[in-house]
């Protein structure tokens, strides 16, 4: 199938849903932010993309809130104690999640000029607790870099999307997906799409609506490319896909 529609679809759908689903860290891209400003957006969207790892939505916000209240830039978080830290994280869960911010602060403060590295490799290579999901969200979302993302969420809306019958983790089906997610954010220069967007988007698609039970496939925007959704309607036309 031809990805540029199939992204379209996307962007669309999710134009619409990210309208009525309003996030503290979402805000529309703008081009005319400066390398200072982007590096700023890097710092926010890195802080919600570590909440949002093990925790939703809904609890992750005040949290969000009132940790960029306390630290509103990369520096002051940098120049906080682990004890203040930790009570702003108290009640989210998962601690190491918090002391890997304060290290990787630290790190963007020594080593960077107070800034997140511009792109992903670099990010993912050096600041600690920054994997490829989340260097592939925050250089998307922050930097316009055409950088993929795969979450369980993602995972579970490609294997479908390809009908891949395939253990989930292994490492076989992790570069099948991966590159079926790199595709996605590919060759954009001639399109109006975001790949911050786009990755949003399928992160949002695969928890909203292609959900682990009773996926909504009626209201899904790429139902009709998606191998698990026909193979389905061709057996039983009222059964969505499970896996
Ligand atoms: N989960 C992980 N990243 C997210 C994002 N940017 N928006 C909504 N949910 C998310």
């Amino acid at each position: 199938a031809d990805v540029s529609s199939i992204r379209t679809a996307l962007v669309q759908w999710y134009e619409t849903v990210h309208l009525l689903r309003q996030m503290p860290w979402r805000k529309q891209h703008n081009p005319t932010l400066d390398h200072e400003q982007r590096a700023q957006r890097a710092y926010e969207v890195w802080i919600s993309e570590i909440m949002l790892q093990q925790t939703q939505v809904a609890t992750v916000i005040p949290y969000y809130n009132r940790w960029l209240e306390r630290f509103p830039t990369i520096r002051d978080l940098a120049g906080a104690s682990i004890d203040e830290v930790n009570s702003l994280w108290k009640g989210l869960g998962y601690y190491s999640r918090a002391s890997r911010l304060l290290a990787g602060a630290k790190k963007a403060v020594e080593d960077y000029g107070g800034r997140l590295p511009d792109n992903a490799k670099d990010m993912q290579a050096n600041i600690p607790g920054i994997g490829r999901y989340s260097a592939g969200a925050i250089c998307s979302i922050a930097y316009g870099e055409n950088v993929p993302v795969l979450d369980g969420n993602v995972n579970r809306l490609l294997s479908r999307f390809l009908a891949l019958h395939a253990p989930p983790k292994a490492k076989k089906t992790l570069d099948i997906l991966w590159n079926a997610a790199s595709a996605m954010v590919q060759d954009l220069s001639s399109s109006s799409e975001y790949p911050g967007d786009i990755n949003q988007a399928l992160i949002e698609l695969g928890s909203t609506v292609c959900k682990v039970r009773d996926p909504t496939c009626a209201s899904c925007p790429l139902r009709t490319w998606c191998a698990a959704y026909t193979a389905t309607q061709i057996n039983n036309p009222t059964t969505p896909p499970t896996d």
